[in-house]
């Protein structure tokens, strides 16, 4: 899995062209969601295909989506029927989301949130878990999951494992230390988003203006850079072409331990 996502949630009307930016500026991965209120999933499907016809390779990008439980779609907008029982549910979101994005295979398919009742959630994963077996989904994971009884529940329930989780990071929920330590024993990659926006106080912290002067980089690509280091996949949601760039030239240095360390502290 590539170690930066572009994210293309809130792009609106514009997210084919901020789609189609982000596969020329070197973006490997794209993540989205059966969300109309939240995602143009039909606009990155409409990117794809240009990006396609420009000389991209299905094989060279990893398209990531999400089912979206009722509780967190817009009633008037959205890909199933309230009245539909949670497998039809989840059916006609998958459709829906292999017709938007015009391909008959997804990376990466997560559950938005974990949702009540139990059963259905699970009952959501065991279809999920079917499209592993007939070879439509690669990996399936859950996103907005914050408890980690929740997390080691679903895993040992699971015939298929969750290969990622994908949280916001922040101190609210102490940075999900004891949550990304669990993924890292269990082998599930952890995702971040808000990962620059919750954490203004890190950006701006005397560390990483050092190590920004050191290594003569932003701080947010130091930033990102340190997420890499601590095995964190981060979303990154930027428009700005100039952001795009920098934010992928992070390969050209590594941070010492010690440096590594004091950001850590700072979580
Ligand atoms: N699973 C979920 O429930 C969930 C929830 C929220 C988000 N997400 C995913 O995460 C993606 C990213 O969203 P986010 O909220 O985490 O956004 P983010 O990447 O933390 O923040 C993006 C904001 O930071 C600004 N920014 C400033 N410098 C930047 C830089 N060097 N690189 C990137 N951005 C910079 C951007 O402005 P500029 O545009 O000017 O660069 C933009 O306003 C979403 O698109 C979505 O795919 C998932």
């Amino acid at each position: 899995m590539p170690k930066m996502i572009y994210g293309t949630a809130w792009k609106k009307e514009e997210t084919t062209r901020l789609v189609q930016e982000a596969l020329s500026f070197g973006f490997k991965a794209i993540d989205t969601a059966c969300q109309p209120k939240h995602y143009r999933e039909d606009l990155v499907g409409i990117a794809l295909q240009k990006s396609f016809l420009n000389g991209l390779k299905r094989e060279d990008v990893f398209i990531q989506t999400k089912f979206t439980p009722i509780n967190g779609q817009d009633t008037n907008d959205m890909p199933y029927l309230a009245s539909d029982d949670i497998i039809t549910q989840i059916e006609k979101s998958f459709i829906k989301s292999k017709e938007n994005l015009k391909l008959d295979f997804i990376d990466s398919y997560l559950i938005h949130s974990p949702f009540s009742p139990l059963e259905d959630f699970l009952n959501v994963y065991k279809t999920m878990e079917e499209y592993v077996e007939v070879g439509q989904v690669g990996q399936i994971g859950i996103s907005n999951c914050y408890d980690i009884n929740m997390l080691s529940y679903l895993y040992d329930k699971a015939k298929i494992k969750p290969k990622v989780l994908q949280n916001r990071f922040y101190k609210d929920s102490f940075y999900d230390k004891d949550i990304r330590e669990f993924c890292k024993n269990k082998n599930i990659s952890y995702q971040s988003f808000w990962s620059l926006s919750a954490n203004p106080n890190i950006l701006s912290s005397n560390e990483l203006l050092v190590l920004s002067k050191k290594y003569n980089k932003t701080l947010a690509q130091i930033f990102y850079k340190f997420l890499n280091e601590i095995d964190i996949t981060p979303l990154n949601g930027t428009t700005s072409k100039i952001h795009m760039k920098e934010d992928l030239d992070i390969l050209d240095f590594n941070l010492e331990i010690k440096e590594i360390n004091s950001i850590l502290n700072l979580l």
